[in-house]
């Protein structure tokens, strides 16, 4: 049977589904989010979503760390407003996180990236477009107000990153995340095991079956625009390689010296995403990079690692005063952000977390993951006695090991 087939046979036997409102309804906290996301999306899907690199040892400790420190409160402090406005990499934020960029978000959502980048301009929050995205770099500048940051991966091929850096740059976009944590592919042994691939799943007699399990997901994945690269699919000279290929062929000789030429392209503020070594920090001060995102790219590339969270303070310590030090990896909870911003993030981006809303009900969902986001830090720091950004810091964190040795 081929693919049009059957996606005539599902037009016809459409589900009939609850709306991304009505699912909402009992949703309290992200958990809540990532179960019902677990309920829509095919095992491939979730696997990839959820999935980690080989043992999945960082991916495990990302949020455990989490664990480790103590949030130490302080009380009767005036907390009747709190202000979680910020600015960073030149972006006025009305909360002090941004979405994460991510690889082919349609497959978790029809609506993919539209979803999210309307969700995040409403919260006034940057959402970062992935050089891996499924929607264009034009089209998200049409149908979201912003602010939007584009991440890129990086190719040897020049002329092609300068491209999209120009497509970027003339649609407004406000920041670059250059991503160096990704030279190759990782081992991610999920999607081994099902057979899964980016941007769309192969049609074979697992994934049919696990299709055939999740209707709604696959009424919408066969009669909805083909999920595509976008990007790389729209670029004035494409590169003779396939779409897919390319996408995933990231340059292993990316090095130290391609990040000069792509911030004299780029010409505007940028980050260098996935630090997770002192060393790597302080270099990307000396190349003038406006910040950092201490990151293991949430524990999908190199397994082993410290979880991102544990290595946050030094790195603010040594570098803080130079560069704004982003975090991401482990994010679920308002005290989690808030943790990370006490020890010297300035902001955070938001994986998984959003991802689960944007599977569970599409730009609703995503927008419910925010303000759960939201409430649950204005809730940590009116009861830590922080009134703003500025009153959280490192002497409302305790680690569990440094104080059980005192
Ligand atoms: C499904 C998925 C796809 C991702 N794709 C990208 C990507 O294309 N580019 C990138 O820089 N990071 C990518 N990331 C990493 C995120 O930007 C972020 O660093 C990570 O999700 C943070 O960890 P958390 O999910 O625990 O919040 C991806 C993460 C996930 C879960």
């Amino acid at each position: 049977m081929r693919l049009q087939e059957i996606r005539e046979l599902v037009r016809v036997a459409r589900p009939d589904a609850p709306s991304g409102l009505k699912r909402l309804a009992r949703v309290v906290n992200i958990e809540d989010l990532r179960r019902l996301a677990r309920r829509r999306l095919p095992v491939g899907v979730q696997g990839y979503l959820e999935g980690g690199a080989e043992d999945e040892v960082t991916l495990r400790r990302n949020r455990a760390a989490f664990n480790e420190f103590e949030i130490v409160p302080r009380v009767l402090r005036d907390v009747h407003e709190i202000d979680v406005s910020t600015t960073v990499l030149n972006t006025a934020m009305a909360l002090p996180f941004a979405l994460a960029p991510i690889g082919s978000p349609r497959l978790f959502h029809h609506d993919g990236e539209l979803a999210s980048a309307r969700a995040a301009g409403r919260a006034q929050i940057p959402f970062s477009l992935s050089s891996s995205g499924t929607v264009s770099i034009e089209r998200i500048a049409e149908s979201s107000p912003g602010p939007h940051w584009y991440q890129l991966y990086v190719w040897r091929d020049r002329a092609l990153c300068e491209e999209l850096l120009e497509r970027a740059r003339n649609n407004g976009y406000q920041a670059l995340l250059v991503t160096a944590d990704s030279a190759v592919r990782s081992k991610r042994e999920r999607d081994l095991h099902t057979g899964m691939t980016v941007p769309s799943p192969t049609l074979s007699a697992s994934s049919l079956l696990d299709g055939a399990l999740h209707p709604e997901w696959s009424w919408h994945f066969l009669t909805k625009e083909a999920i595509r690269f976008a990007n790389l699919a729209s670029l004035k000279s494409p590169p003779k390689v396939g779409m897919e290929k390319l996408a995933r062929s990231f340059d292993g000789l990316t090095t130290w010296a391609d990040l000069e030429w792509i911030a004299a392209a780029w010409k505007g503020p940028w980050a260098l995403k996935g630090v997770m070594n002192l060393e790597d920090a302080k270099r990307a001060v000396d190349l003038g990079a406006t910040a950092i995102v201490v990151s293991n790219h949430g524990g999908r590339q190199l397994d082993h690692q410290p979880a991102a969270l544990e290595v946050l303070p030094r790195i603010v310590e040594a570098v803080g005063d130079q560069v704004e030090v982003l975090f991401d990896s482990g994010i679920r909870r308002g005290s989690d952000l808030m943790m990370a911003l006490a020890l010297g993030a300035r902001a955070c981006l938001i994986g998984r977390a959003h991802l689960y809303g944007l599977a569970a009900a599409g730009e609703a969902g995503v927008s419910r993951a925010i303000d759960i986001l939201a409430d649950e830090l204005r809730i940590a720091m009116a009861l830590s006695g922080a009134a703003s950004l500025a009153e959280l810091n490192p002497s409302l964190i305790e680690h569990r090991a440094t104080r059980s040795r005192s």
